[in-house]
């Protein structure tokens, strides 16, 4: 099955805003659709809307829900790119990639029962990529179908070009942002599709102040007096500790470990339990290298913690940040055997769930399960990488910019929009140096919100900064 966690129910809690009725109802007529929009517009919110129709209708093997980076996947259900098209991560030719995918008749058989595929963070891939992944799916369709583009698999794309661009792509190299290629020209801005853009501002709907302070950061045209806004709040408080956000792995990994050493209360251990199905050497390498990327090999807590949820858990959704209250023993049994299960009692804005071990899963290149390991769906919540955090509604955030290297495009913009208002931000150090925007996204996405009958200035664009 290639869909997980879609909850049609919590989906439809929401009242959609005219912008998003209107791509929802292109979807409905076939159309491929590319949702475009400002941080916290309602981009994945439609994506889910549109993938529990979709599932109503095809059923759930003939929709994938997918994304770059694994953390992007959780928050709307889906999986990695490379692991529904059965691929690690290696940089292939497209012919290398077809031929390998052609050995391969499940992947094959998968991809080829596909009638909507949705990428949601469409914009953190490269043209490149994209390029690949239409081939590909072209390839493998039937004959009749292999002149459209994707097979003609209705194909949806949820992102913003303003937002953090791909690794490795800048104005100025080879490879380009997503947009800027035949594929994507072929699937959004033919016939057979459309880039619907979003115009909400929902994540910041209550702080008109700090969305337009946003917007400004966003089309990289931030003056004096805005980042000033954004430094005056280096000294806020919180009632809650905040999440530090910080590029680097390590330093996340750092603050974590410090943040944790010093809570009085005992710590708890879980070491990820990991089970290997295959025993060629080289496979099980790459399983191990793919589990540890999203699973830590132990993972340590303590009463009192912050955590963030990576897995839904008892309809609490991936993102949410909560505090650990206890951790319970409860014996099970399984298999005629009395055994221990250790579960995280936490607090989530008042709802207090259980979290215990899930499966986290590697496949080979066939899309059979290689290795799972087994271990709690939580991440300690002192910081976060700027990376994990994309996509997500954060409660509060703190940001040192003299800290790390932010100069990469969108990047600054991506990390502020985390947060509903200037009272949920502790930033200091931000400098109009570090805020960019792509040249060639801003005149894409200025060009498509024209073509949609939007005047830009209508949606957040500021006027040029002196
Ligand atoms: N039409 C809407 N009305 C109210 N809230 C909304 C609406 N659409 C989305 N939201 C909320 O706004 C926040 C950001 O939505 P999300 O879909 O994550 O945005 P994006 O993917 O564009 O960054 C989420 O908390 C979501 O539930
Ligand atoms: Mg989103």
């Amino acid at each position: 099955m290639a869909v997980e966690g879609i909850d049609p129910i919590a989906a439809s809690a929401i009242t959609l805003d005219a912008s998003q009725e209107r791509a929802l109802g292109l979807f409905g007529e076939g159309s491929n659709v590319a949702l475009f929009g400002r941080a916290g517009c309602g981009k994945s919110e439609v994506l889910r809307r549109m993938i529990a129709s979709a599932v109503a209708k095809w059923g759930s093997d003939a929709v994938a829900v997918a994304a770059l980076a694994g953390s992007a996947a959780l928050l709307v259900g889906g999986q990695t790119l490379h692991s529904l098209f059965g691929m690690n991560t290696r940089r292939l030719s497209r012919e290398t990639w077809l031929r390998e995918t052609l050995l391969r008749p499940q992947v094959c058989a998968r991809l080829n029962a596909l009638r909507v595929l949705c990428i949601d963070e469409v914009c953190t891939l490269s043209s490149s990529l994209f390029s690949r992944l239409g081939y590909v799916m072209r390839r493998v369709a039937p004959p009749h179908m292999q002149h459209l583009p994707f097979g003609g698999c209705q194909l949806v794309g949820a992102g913003d070009p303003l937002q953090v661009a791909p690794v490795h792509v800048t104005d100025e190299s080879m490879d380009r942002m997503v947009f800027d290629c035949f594929t994507w020209r072929s699937v959004f801005d033919g016939g057979a599709g459309k880039v619907a853009c979003l115009t909400g501002a929902h994540r910041q709907a209550q702080d008109a102040t700090f969305q337009n302070a946003l917007d400004r950061v966003r089309w990289g045209r931030a003056d004096r007096s805005t980042i000033e806004l954004f430094n005056a709040t280096s000294s806020a408080t919180f009632s809650a500790p905040a999440t530090k956000l910080r590029i680097l792995k390590s330093a996340v990994q750092d603050i974590n470990h410090a943040k944790l050493a010093t809570l009085p209360s005992l710590a708890h251990v879980f070491v990820a339990h990991d089970v290997m199905l295959s025993t060629d050497p080289q496979v099980m390498d790459e399983a191990l290298t793919s589990l540890r990327s999203c699973v830590d090999v132990s993972f340590s807590v303590k009463v009192d913690a912050p955590v963030i949820l990576t897995r839904k858990v008892d309809g609490v959704a991936p993102g949410t940040r909560g505090i650990v209250r206890d951790v319970i023993q409860n014996s099970v049994i399984v298999e005629d055997e009395e055994v221990l299960v250790e579960s995280v009692m936490c607090d989530f804005a008042g709802v207090r769930v259980g979290v215990g071990r899930v499966r986290f899963s590697a496949y080979d290149h066939t899309g059979t399960e290689v290795a799972y390991s087994e271990q709690v769906p939580l991440l300690l919540g002192w910081a976060l990488t700027v990376h994990r955090s994309q996509g997500l509604t954060l409660d509060a955030v703190e940001i040192d910019f003299t800290l790390d290297s932010w100069t990469t495009c969108g990047l600054v913009y991506t990390a502020l929009s985390r947060v509903r208002s200037f009272a949920a931000l502790r930033v200091s150090g931000l400098r109009r140096d570090l805020i960019r925007a792509s040249r060639c996204a801003l005149a894409y996405y200025e060009k498509k919100l024209v073509e949609e009958g939007i005047n830009p200035v209508d949606d957040g664009r500021p006027p040029v900064v002196g």
